[in-house]
């Protein structure tokens, strides 16, 4: 479940999700070149429940991925109030409630949408291939 990799990813506006096709695509519909990410392996796909999040990390960070039931779904496991891993708390929705002062967040988009968090909380693409979740960082430089 764990990556060794050491990486970040910038972009925290590219929400991604699983197509039956294992293509992946933001949530506009825009192809992504997979020639840009670089993807790890987090967690089975057979092995997450809808609503349920899950806790993994990539290199130094920390990663919240969500079955919803339109799509896996991925954020940074960080609060951008403070620090509390947003794995830990509840999914309503569309939208996971952070288990210390329960602002909420858009899965999808990394949007705070409840006080007191006011920044988001950055994205990653998300592919499935063979029961693998994986999660896309960009590539480095
Ligand atoms: S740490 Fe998440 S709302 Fe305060």
């Amino acid at each position: 479940m764990l990556c060794s990799v050491s990486c970040q990813y910038a972009d925290a506006r590219a929400a991604v999700f699983h197509r039956q096709s294992s293509q992946t695509t933001n949530l506009k519909g825009t192809e992504m070149a997979d020639d840009n990410l670089e993807w790890h392996a987090v967690v089975k796909a057979s092995e997450l429940e809808e609503q349920e999040p899950e806790h993994a990390r990539i290199g130094d960070t920390l990663i919240c991925v969500v079955k919803l039931d339109d799509g896996i779904f991925a954020i940074n496991d960080v609060c951008s109030h403070e620090f509390a891993q947003l794995s830990e708390g509840f999914v309503e929705g569309e939208e996971i409630e952070c288990p210390l002062h329960q602002a909420t967040f858009n899965l999808k988009t990394g949007e705070a949408t409840a006080p007191p968090a006011d920044d988001p909380v950055e994205t990653y693409p998300v592919k499935v291939e063979s029961d693998q979740v994986y999660v896309g960082f960009k590539k480095q430089a």
